[in-house]
């Protein structure tokens, strides 16, 4: 069956006012997602990633490379708002203000999407109540404000709003970014039922490395457009090998201090500008492994596990540095032995730390087989 998403050397510059000059957004990127899998895009701010949500969205034009949904290409004809995707295909904000109306009630702004379909008022009313019960709200928020309701619930609200038309890909921005822990374990132990349940594919953007963790299927880590590494998310997490990725996880804090990854270096250095990129890797003001081809070529991709793609020249001497661990794994672990040992989930302490998913619950198994 064809990927749901296949994103092919995408490119996208934006022209800068008043000179020739162009900032450098994304520069060949390419990936695919299949049904029911979460792919994370990772990297510090101005690496890129809304800029490809929004290309893969239709809402700004690529300069180059494709984007083919279910197999057809999007061209520069269609749009996330083109009947003729019909709704496959829907975001969700890290602001849920951003997509619901102040002046509207909650029920006619979830069945907005549902406006240019085939469904007659009544099917279109049971079809906002099933969604809204899916995201665990009352009924009688449908009558309500966004103002009345609490961060959490309007992000509830806009997934609702974002799943209303079945849609097949989801492309989320950093939808937990402005909660608070609480609320975050919430909506994002959701995203994964809505998924388990509907098979819907997740483009998933954010910060949070930790969140991603629990989320994703696969990670692709992106500096300055380019894609820098990607692999499995278990593979990244645990063995990554790009300079990049080792500094991106060393510099995550997590909620125990005594579980901070270990690491034998730090990048230090100015990040260039995306208006003049260097012709190399864009990491090598920045990066202790340099040499000087460096500053010459960007690396090929390299295969160095089954679903796992480095572009390194070093990446050998990278792992010789670095040992395999996987701090936020470890850190779950130690909580749920917390919670198990207690027999009840203490919010107030652990908010912010749900199950393992599925998916994660094997890699769990293998691990302790491993040791
Ligand atoms: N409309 C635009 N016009 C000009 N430059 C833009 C535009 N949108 C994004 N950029 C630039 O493109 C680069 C990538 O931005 P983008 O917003 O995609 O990064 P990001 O990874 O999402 O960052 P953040 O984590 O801060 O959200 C940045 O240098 C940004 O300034
Ligand atoms: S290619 Fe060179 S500069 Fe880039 S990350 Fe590897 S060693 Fe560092
Ligand atoms: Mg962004």
């Amino acid at each position: 069956m064809a990927p749901v998403l296949e994103v092919s050397g995408l490119v996208k510059h934006f022209p800068v006012e008043g000179s020739h000059a162009v900032v450098q957004a994304v520069n060949g990127v390419s990936f695919t997602i299949a049904a029911g899998e979460t792919v994370a895009l990772v990297g510090e701010s101005g690496s890129g990633k809304t800029t490809i949500g929004r290309c893969v969205l239709g809402l700004v034009p690529p300069t180059a490379g494709s984007i083919r949904f279910r197999g057809r290409d999007m061209g520069r004809r269609w749009n996330v708002r083109s009947p003729a995707l019909r709704g496959k295909m829907q975001l969700v904000f890290q602001e849920p203000g951003e997509s619901l109306d102040p002046r509207m009630p909650i029920g006619r702004s979830i069945a907005e999407p549902l406006r240019l379909g085939s469904l007659d008022r009544a099917a279109r009313e049971r079809r906002v109540q099933e969604v809204v019960q899916r995201v665990n709200l009352p009924l009688d928020i449908l009558d309500q404000y966004p103002t009345e309701l609490s961060a959490g619930q309007q992000q509830r609200v806009a997934i609702a709003r974002a799943i209303v038309t079945d849609p097949e890909l989801l492309v989320l921005d950093e939808p937990t970014s402005a909660l608070d822990p609480t609320a975050r374990a919430e909506i994002i132990e959701l995203l994964m039922r809505i998924q388990r349940e509907l098979g819907t594919a997740y483009l998933f953007i954010s910060h949070d490395l930790s969140t991603v963790h629990q989320v994703s299927h696969r990670i692709i880590v992106l500096y300055l457009g380019r894609v820098l590494e990607e692999g499995a998310s278990r593979a990244v997490f645990r063995t990554p090998r790009h300079p990049y990725s080792v500094g991106l996880l060393s510099a995550v804090l997590l909620p125990s201090p005594g579980l901070r990854r270990e690491t034998t270096f730090v990048l230090e250095g100015e990040i260039p500008s995306p208006i003049n990129m260097p012709p190399g890797c864009p990491l090598a003001t920045r990066c202790p492994f340099r040499i000087d081809r460096c500053s010459t070529a960007f690396p090929d991709a390299e295969r160095i596990g089954p679903q796992h793609v480095v572009h390194c020249f070093r990446h050998e001497e990278v792992a010789a540095r670095e040992h395999a661990t996987d701090t936020f794994e470890e850190f779950q672990r130690i909580a749920q032995r917390i919670l198990a040992a207690r027999g009840d989930r203490p919010e107030s302490e652990l908010a912010g730390i749900p199950a393992l998913p599925p998916h994660r619950q094997a890699d769990r198994v293998e691990d302790d087989t491993e040791r």
